[in-house]
C-alpha cells in the first residue's frame, strides 16, 4: 500500500481532502505520517483526530535552509515514505533536499502553473483580467513550482469575483484533484523519468484536466 508523508503549515484542507479519500475507501494508501514546520498549524488537529503520528519541526533562529532540510529529510527518510505530498507547505526547499525525492515529492499550487509561481496567485490573476484560474499538482524540481505538471483543475474568474470568492472556488478544485492525483501514485499509473511524466506507461504530452 502507498505510504504517504504530508507536510503541512496551516489548515490542512488538502491534507483532509486525502484523509477523506482514504477513509471513504476511493484511494488505497495510507498517511503514515504529517509534519509541519508550525506548531500552531490548524492541520496537526486533523492528524491527532485521526491518530496519525505529527511531527513539528520548527525553523531555528538563524538556521540555514540547508540545515532545516537536513533536519527535515532525516526525519522523512526515517519513515520511509513511497510519496511526500507538500500540502500548503509554505517554505521553499533546497535543492539538496528535492534532489534526494526525485519523482517521490509532489505539490499543489493555486494557479495555472506556469502562470503566477510564488504567492498571491488569486490577486495576480484577478489583476491580469485573466477569465480563467487553477490549481496545479506538480513533481518537484528544484526550480520553484517549475516542476512538471500532473494535472490542473480550472475555474472561470466572474466579474464578482473577490480574493476570499476565487480562493474558495479553487480550493474546492484542489480537494478534488489532490486526491485523484495520489490515487494514480497509489495505482502506479505515474512515474517522473528525467523530467518527463509518464502516465500508464506512455508520455504525458499535457497535463491532466479534470
Ligand atoms: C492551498 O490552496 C495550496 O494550493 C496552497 O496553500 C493552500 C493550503 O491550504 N499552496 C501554496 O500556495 C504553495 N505554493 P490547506 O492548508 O487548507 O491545504
Amino acid at each position: 500500500m502507498l505510504k504517504i508523508v504530508v507536510l503541512i503549515s496551516g489548515f490542512g484542507s488538502n491534507l483532509q481532502a486525502i484523509l477523506d479519500a482514504i477513509n471513504e475507501k476511493n484511494l488505497d494508501a495510507e498517511v503514515i505520517a504529517i509534519i509541519s514546520n508550525r506548531s500552531k498549524a490548524k492541520g496537526l488537529n486533523r492528524a491527532r483526530e485521526q491518530n496519525i503520528p505529527a511531527y513539528v519541526i520548527p525553523s531555528r533562529k538563524n538556521q540555514s535552509r540547508e540545515d532545516y532540510d537536513k533536519r527535515l529529510s532525516e526525519v522523512i527518510n526515517r519513515l520511509n515514505p513511497n510519496l511526500v505530498v507538500l500540502a500548503g507547505f509554505m517554505r521553499i526547499l533546497s535543492e539538496e533536499f528535492v534532489n534526494q525525492f526525485t519523482g517521490k515529492l509532489i505539490n499543489i499550487h493555486p494557479s495555472l502553473l506556469p502562470k503566477y509561481k510564488g504567492l498571491d496567485t488569486h490577486q495576480r490573476a484577478k489583476d491580469a483580467g485573466d477569465r480563467q484560474h487553477g490549481c496545479s499538482v506538480h513533481f518537484v524540481t528544484p526550480e520553484l513550482d517549475g516542476g512538471p505538471v500532473i494535472a490542473q483543475a480550472i475555474v472561470l474568474i466572474e466579474k464578482n469575483d473577490d480574493i476570499a470568492s476565487l480562493s474558495a472556488k479553487v480550493q474546492e478544485q484542489e480537494h478534488k484533484l489532490y486526491p485523484l492525483v495520489v490515487e494514480w501514485f497509489a495505482n502506479k499509473q505515474l512515474e517522473l523519468l528525467e523530467d518527463k511524466i509518464i502516465f500508464n506507461g506512455e508520455l504525458l504530452s499535457k497535463p491532466h484536466c479534470i
